[in-house]
């Protein structure tokens, strides 16, 4: 008995890295997997390549598990489209979306050119928003329920040098899950955000993963079990929370917002005089 037997479950951007272990992991616990990649290149160059996806199906496949193969882009409604297609028809129905697809531009902002902001919005913020809508209709339409799980990242939720297009985008896919998270409240589809971390071909050349203990620490296969629970019935009483994780560490990300301070008198008109002699209350 798998946790996930009898369910369907779509990965995006799982001919690799995480996404990868993600379909592997979901497909061990019994899902039926659509394993989506186009394959392309690390910062989102070439494409078309079935060979990425075609190896995860085989691998599932090798190891008793049912999978599928798609290789459309996220980033554009039709492709959103055609992935949920490739899943109905394989499989009749879906109950888990991992949106995981991701490419990298880095360059800080004033070297930035514009080609550079719009391609990484597309595939992850719009990416999410076009293989999100269809899923969510058709889980709503079909009233089993569901859940959609995106992938965010700490570049966005707590900023990153360098990264201005990709944080933007990854804070966005944050907002946009907090917000379906209240939509699909009543159709019983759960909705979370990833902040992973693990050494894949995205973050091979970062300062941080070149210590040899650190890349035995940081292997991508120990993010896929937090998508297996909450993709679960174990998780069926949680929506709308926000996960690091990567390296052994699982932890909930939180947007706070502390005390503050509140004026009465005035209509509540605080002058620029008065915050500036409260500016230690209102940051404590
Ligand atoms: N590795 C990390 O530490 C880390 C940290 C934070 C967030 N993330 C996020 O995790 C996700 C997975 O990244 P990864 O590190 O495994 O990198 P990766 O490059 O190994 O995986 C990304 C996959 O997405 C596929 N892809 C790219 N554009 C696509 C498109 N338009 N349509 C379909 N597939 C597409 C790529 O072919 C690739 O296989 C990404 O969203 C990334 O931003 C990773």
């Amino acid at each position: 008995m798998g946790l996930l037997d009898g369910k369907v479950a779509i990965v995006t951007g799982a001919g690799g890295g995480i996404g990868r272990e993600h379909a592997l992991a979901l497909a061990a616990e019994g899902a039926a997997v659509v394993v989506n990649d186009l394959g392309g290149a690390r910062d989102g160059a070439g494409g078309g390549s079935q060979n990425m996806a075609d190896h995860v199906v085989a691998e599932i496949k090798a190891s008793g598990g049912e999978a599928v193969a798609s290789y459309a882009s996220v980033a554009t409604m039709d492709g959103g489209q055609s992935i949920l297609d490739t899943a109905l028809r394989a499989f009749g129905h879906v109950d888990v979306l991992v949106n995981n697809a991701g490419i990298l531009r880095d360059k800080t902002l004033a070297n930035m050119e514009e080609a550079m902001w719009d391609v990484v919005v597309q595939v992850h913020l719009k990416g999410t928003f076009c293989v999100t809508q269809p899923v969510f209709k058709h889980m709503k339409d079909r009233g089993q329920g569901g859940v959609i799980i995106s992938t965010s990242s700490t570049s966005g939720l707590n900023g990153n040098f360098g990264q201005c297009n990709y944080g933007a985008a990854k804070a966005g896919i944050w907002g946009f899950m907090r917000c379906l998270a209240l939509e699909g409240k009543k159709f019983n589809i759960r909705c979370f955000s990833l902040a992973p971390v693990a050494l894949t071909r995205l973050t091979d050349d970062l300062p941080f993963f070149q210590a040899e203990e650190m890349k035995a620490k940081m292997d991508p296969k120990l993010v896929s079990p937090l998508v297996v629970y909450l993709a679960s019935e174990q998780a069926k009483h949680l929506t709308d929370k926000t996960f690091f994780v990567g390296g052994g560490t699982i932890a909930e990300m939180r947007m706070v917002r502390n005390e503050g301070i509140t004026k009465a008198e005035a209509g509540g008109l605080w002058t620029p005089q008065e915050i500036a002699s409260k500016i230690d209350k209102i940051l404590a």
